[in-house]
C-alpha cells in the first residue's frame, strides 16, 4: 500500500515536470506530497479500523455460532434405557433393603444408567419418566421401592400368599430431577422377584429438560 502510493506520488510528480510544466493557468496536478501522506495515514488509521471492527464481528459471530451448536446439543439430547433383572432365578428375599441390580440393559442411550450399580443418574436437568415392573411368586412379599436420591418416591407391592402364586406389580411416575440427581430401586427387606430377563424390568427416559 505504501509503495504503491509512494509510486503514485513520484509518477504524478514526474508528469508534472514534464509536458505540463508551463501550463500555469490549470490546477496543480500533483497536490504537495505531504498532503498526500497525510491522507494516505488518515486512510491508513480508518482501514486499521474497519479491519478491526470486522475481525471483531467475525469473532463475535464464531461465538455466536458455537453458542447455538452447544444449546442445539443440549436440545438434542437424548436419555433412554430399559433394563432387566436377568439371571434365570429369583433375587432375594434379604434381610435389609437391597438396591435391586437390572444387569441385563436392553436399551441405553446417553449411558445414564449404570448396570453396575443399578443406578440412573441424570446427565442434565429435566423432567424425567420412569417405570418399574416385577413379576415374582406369592411365597414372600414381593415389594419394590423406587428413590430418587434418598426419597422413595413410587413403590410396587404385593402380599405373600399361599393360595395367589404369581404376583405381578409396577408403578410410574414423573420426576423433575437436576443434573447428578440419582434415581434407582430397591428391594425391600423379606420380598424377592423373578428375575429371567423379561419379567422384572426398569426404563426411564428424558421427557424434557428443565
Ligand atoms: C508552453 O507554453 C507556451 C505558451 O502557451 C506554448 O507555446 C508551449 O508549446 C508550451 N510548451 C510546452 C512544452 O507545452
Ligand atoms: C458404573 O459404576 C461403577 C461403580 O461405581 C463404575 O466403576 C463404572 O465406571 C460405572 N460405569 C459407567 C459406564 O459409568
Amino acid at each position: 500500500m505504501l509503495s504503491f502510493m509512494s509510486l503514485l506520488i513520484l509518477l504524478c510528480c514526474e508528469l508534472n515536470s514534464g509536458q505540463f510544466e508551463n501550463d500555469s493557468q490549470s490546477e496543480p496536478l500533483c497536490p504537495d506530497s505531504h498532503d498526500l501522506q497525510k491522507e494516505y495515514d488518515a486512510m491508513k488509521k480508518k482501514m486499521e479500523a474497519l479491519e478491526k471492527m470486522l475481525k471483531d464481528s467475525q469473532t463475535r459471530l464464531i461465538n455466536n455460532e458455537n453458542t447455538r451448536t452447544e444449546l442445539k446439543n443440549e436440545a438434542s439430547m437424548q436419555v433412554i434405557f430399559s433394563a432387566a433383572a436377568g439371571g434365570g432365578s429369583s433375587i432375594g428375599p434379604f434381610d435389609t433393603d437391597t438396591t435391586l441390580i437390572y444387569e441385563t440393559v436392553i436399551t441405553n442411550i446417553g449411558s445414564a444408567y449404570n448396570k453396575t450399580t443399578g443406578v440412573f443418574t441424570a446427565p442434565v436437568a429435566g423432567v424425567y419418566y420412569f417405570s418399574i415392573f416385577y413379576h415374582a411368586g406369592g411365597e414372600h412379599e414381593g415389594k419394590l421401592l423406587l428413590y430418587k436420591n434418598t426419597q422413595l418416591v413410587a413403590m410396587a407391592f404385593d402380599q405373600r400368599s399361599d393360595s395367589d402364586t404369581a404376583d405381578n406389580g409396577g408403578n410410574a411416575v414423573f420426576l423433575q430431577l437436576q443434573r447428578g440427581d440419582q434415581v434407582y430401586v430397591h428391594m425391600a427387606p423379606n420380598s424377592h422377584v423373578w428375575r429371567n430377563y423379561k419379567h422384572t424390568t426398569f426404563s426411564g427416559f428424558l421427557v424434557t429438560q428443565m
